[in-house]
């Protein structure tokens, strides 16, 4: 755990904004993701639901396919906030994502209600699958 540092509050605000794209009609589960990249560049998204439950993508994978999609997969940070009393925790599946690209981003965990909590992913996810582990 860490502190909240310079540039996460305005990261937090750009995920507050795409939380309010989320299509959570299901669950109604609201989340939003932003991600900073080494390049400064910031990409968002929010959760997808479906009506075929399984098929949802969260919020911190969307907003990771669109920094690849954009070229950029060098991760810095990201944030993700929701709209309740307790912190928002990525689901195993997005660690692994992420960790694809950058296993120890800072990641910025954050409510509307204004509560905050600084982590990084290798806290999050030790030991994740790499592409090097496909290395032979
Ligand atoms: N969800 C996210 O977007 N991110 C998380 O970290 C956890 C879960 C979404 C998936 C689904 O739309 C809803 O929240 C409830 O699981």
């Amino acid at each position: 755990m860490s502190d909240i540092g310079p540039g996460d509050e305005e990261l937090i605000r750009v995920a507050s904004l795409a939380r309010q794209r989320a299509y959570a009609p299901y669950s109604k589960y609201r989340v939003g993701a932003a991600i900073r990249t080494k390049r400064n560049k910031v990409h968002s998204g929010a959760n997808v639901e479906n009506a075929s439950y399984g098929l949802t993508v969260c919020a911190e994978r969307t907003a990771a396919f669109a920094a690849v999609n954009a070229g950029d997969t060098a991760l810095d940070a990201i944030a993700i906030v929701i709209d309740d009393e307790r912190l928002p925790t990525p689901c195993g599946a997005c660690r692994q994502v992420l960790a694809e690209f950058s296993p120890d981003m800072r990641v910025i965990l954050a409510t509307t209600g204004g509560k905050r909590k600084v982590t990084t992913l290798g806290e999050l996810l030790p030991d994740p699958f790499l592409p090097e582990n496909l290395r032979r």
